[in-house]
């Protein structure tokens, strides 16, 4: 089996203005939101983590530097907890190994595709992960893991999709499937954000998680505005295509779109109901709101 060069670095997106959760996200970061008691961030890196990634790169933006406060030593709460004796195990997640949290800077959200560029610098010449923590994927093994692991058979560029019924297409990023590789992957042929409902190649859709070559860097280089006048990550995926191996790993697990509303309390109703220490109690309060 051909090496292919290891996924250490991941790009973390967080510069959007998050208006479909407007007013909460007014002054608090979107990826900030919790799902239960842990924020739409802490789930992203530790998936990543959880698939050896070690480089953490965020792309924040003016109002978002709480993310990074996050995964910073909050020496006060630490010390009174200790003091108090109380367990800090709660907080282990959020410690980094120094330096190995990276933040650079999108002064205007210009869009998806703009974002991952501003982190070209700290990418360099290696293939990376792409995470958008707005999209909550629960599996085991985590998203990101399952793509590393078909990432290491065939190299190249991955996008994880998903299936939706055929009406929603023109809401994503689209792929048109090529040959069947296996169970699970696919190789991509072509890709299309937003297209209408007639004109989608298949009813696929990218799903918020990403493996790319760096030459996706300098593609977004030279890229004008895309749908939505914003530069979009999946027209430039969508021109190397063809220069550049690119498959499609179909996830095995589910999917909650925690920027819109519903998909946001879709996570929290199902992510609470698996938790053994309050599943059985939030089953009860729904069985009791779902009677009135
Ligand atoms: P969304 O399409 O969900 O946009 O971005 P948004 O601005 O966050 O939210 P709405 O649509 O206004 O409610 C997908 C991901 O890309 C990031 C977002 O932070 C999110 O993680 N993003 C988007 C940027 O970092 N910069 C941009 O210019 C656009």
């Amino acid at each position: 089996m051909t090496q292919h060069k290891p996924i250490k670095k991941a790009v973390f997106p967080v510069a959007g203005l998050g208006t479909r959760f407007l007013p909460a996200t007014k002054a608090i970061p979107k990826e900030l939101l919790p799902i239960v008691d842990r924020p739409l961030i802490q789930y992203a890196v530790d998936e990543a983590r959880e698939a050896g990634i070690e480089q953490i790169i965020f792309v924040t933006g003016r109002g978002k530097t709480a993310i990074v406060e996050h995964f910073d030593v909050a020496y006060e709460l630490e010390s009174t907890m200790e003091e108090r004796g109380k367990d800090m195990s709660v907080l282990d997640p959020t410690r980094a190994t120094p330096g190995d949290i990276i933040t650079v800077r999108q002064q205007v959200p210009l869009g998806l595709g703009h974002a991952i560029w501003c982190a070209r610098a700290i990418v360099g010449d290696d293939p990376f992960a792409i995470l958008l923590p707005d999209e909550l994927m629960v599996g085991e093994p985590g998203c990101m893991k399952q793509m590393v692991e078909a990432y290491n058979e065939v190299g190249g560029n991955l996008i994880s999709v998903l299936e939706v019924p055929q009406d929603e297409v023109s809401s994503y990023g689209v792929i048109a499937p090529g040959a069947q590789v296996s169970d699970t992957l696919t190789e991509v042929t072509g890709l299309v954000e937003k297209p209408p409902v007639a004109e989608a190649p298949s009813n696929k859709i990218i799903s918020g998680r990403y493996i790319l070559q760096p030459e996706v860097m300098r593609t977004l280089e030279n890229q004008g505005k895309g749908a939505g006048g914003e530069i979009q990550l999946t027209d430039a995926m969508a021109r190397m295509i063809g220069n550049q191996p690119f498959h499609a790993v179909t996830f095995a697990g589910n999917r909650y779109d925690c920027g819109s509303k519903t998909g946001f309390v879709e996570a929290t109703l199902a992510l609470a109901l698996e938790r053994e220490d309050m599943g059985s109690e939030v089953r009860a309060i729904a069985e009791r709101l779902l009677a009135k």
